[in-house]
């Protein structure tokens, strides 16, 4: 493959910390040649809580993704979540300029600026400002409005904010271990670069990245993003439910729920014993292996029906018909997909990455998409200019290569 340009993706999450180097090649597929994986401390429902501990995270995987590929990171696209996040829909109108009355670059732009112009706190950081479609003199359902003949020009948009202290202290750690912040990107946007179709996203979808201490919503309609929410609830609270359940410690717990965990009860025989490491029982302790699934399932159920409430707090509750995909850690969990198939009341897939090649044994699971994503982000929206933070995508060096490339991709 020839290579055109490096990217670099960094989720850090609430379990742990991810840093995908992926090499994009002129087509704009994106090859994955090296990964780092380290456990995260000083993350808290997706938030910074202590930050040397979130530093050192970051730098741990960071490190290891370079040894694995042996580069050296210079700047990457970083997943932001967290509950502070929170997105509105907006409206810019402009009318188009020039005496052809036809509608340019940047006319899009000024439609765009005109909807960046709703009243953001000034304690909430701007993350994203996607544009939904257009409406040209009054016909909606344009997706692109370029050359078209027209008086006025609308653009609807989604804009994504944040807690500014939140960003900024992700931000700081990320620029901590040396690394340059090319963009941020809401985590449930990233995840669902690489696990959805443009077919769901035409027709209606919901995507929820069941991480360890959030679940990241994102809802589209129409091809294109129309609402999202961050749920400060997750894997980790079905853990801590199982270690008060069996009486057991965090990470007993967590073995368990893995190994014998299902969140489908019907899966589960009546009878079945399972033996379980017990704190302060030397050779463990036999139960029914139902006690603890009723256990992961009753908190399964209420991560799903807080899902529900928010679907229907955007308003297309009935506007879904592609269903859920769940992604995410947590959507490992056997069984997920059932329950959620019957507390959503819609069609539910799991969720795998797609889209990369490369390494595909070690991250082609669920727990990766947010970070892969990253990487399908970066590939498809390098060059652009970011809202937020950073430049252009310079993943790691030689970096001259990759403005080289960007000339070539949008000539002019
Ligand atoms: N095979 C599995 N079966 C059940 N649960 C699993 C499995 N693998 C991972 N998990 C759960 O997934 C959760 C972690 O998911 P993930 O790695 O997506 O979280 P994160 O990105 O670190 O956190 P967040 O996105 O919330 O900040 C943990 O709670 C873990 O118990
Ligand atoms: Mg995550």
């Amino acid at each position: 493959m020839e290579r055109e340009a490096v990217l670099v993706g960094i989720d850090a999450g609430t379990t742990k910390v991810t840093t995908l180097i992926g090499e994009v090649g002129r087509t704009g597929d994106v090859n994955v040649i090296g990964y780092g994986i380290a456990p995260s401390a000083g993350m808290k429902k997706g938030m910074v809580a202590n930050i040397d501990q979130t530093v050192n995270s970051i730098a741990s995987s960071v490190e290891k993704a370079e040894r694995l590929s042996g580069y050296k990171i210079s700047s990457a696209f970083v997943s932001v979540g967290g509950s502070h996040i929170s997105s509105q829909n907006s409206r810019g109108v402009v009318a188009v300029s020039g005496h052809k009355r036809e509608v340019s670059r940047e006319d899009v732009a000024r439609a765009t600026e005109a909807a960046k112009a709703v009243q953001v706190p000034s304690n909430r950081e701007m993350l994203h400002v996607v544009p939904r479609g257009y409406i040209v003199d009054g016909q909606e359902g344009i997706k692109d409005p370029l050359g078209m003949s027209a008086v006025r020009l609308e653009v609807e948009t989604h804009i994504v904010a944040g807690a500014a202290t939140s960003v900024q202290n992700l931000s700081k750690c990320v620029t901590t271990t040396g690394v340059q912040i090319d963009e941020m990107v809401i985590s449930s946007l990233a995840a669902a670069e690489a696990t959805l179709t443009d077919t769901e996203k035409e027709l209606g979808v919901l995507i929820a990245d069941i991480g360890g201490g959030t679940t990241d919503i994102a809802i589209f309609v129409d091809g294109a993003v129309y609402h999202t929410a961050v749920l400060p609830v997750g894997g980790i609270n079905v853990t801590n439910d199982v270690a008060i359940g069996l009486r057991t410690s965090l990470n007993l717990a967590e073995e368990i729920k893995i190994k014998h965990g299902n969140a489908n009860m019907a899966e589960v025989e009546p009878e079945e014993l399972i033996n379980v490491a017990v704190l302060g029982e030397t050779g463990g302790q036999t139960i029914q292996r139902r006690r603890l699934c009723e256990v992961i399932e009753a908190r399964m159920g209420e991560i799903y029906s807080l899902i529900r409430e928010e679907v229907k707090r955007s308003g297309h509750a009935r506007m879904l018909p592609a269903g859920a995909v769940l992604t995410g850690g947590g959507a490992r969990l056997a069984g997920a997909d059932v329950l959620a198939r019957e507390t959503l009341d819609m069609p539910v897939r799991i969720g795998s990455p797609q889209g990369v090649g490369g390494l595909m044994d070690q991250i082609g699971n669920p727990a990766f998409s947010t970070s892969i994503g990253l990487l399908l982000w970066g590939a498809n929206h390098i060059g652009e200019e970011p809202i937020g933070y950073g430049g252009a995508g310079n993943g790691v060096n030689p970096l001259s290569r990759i403005g080289e490339w960007i000339r070539n991709l949008f000539p002019g």
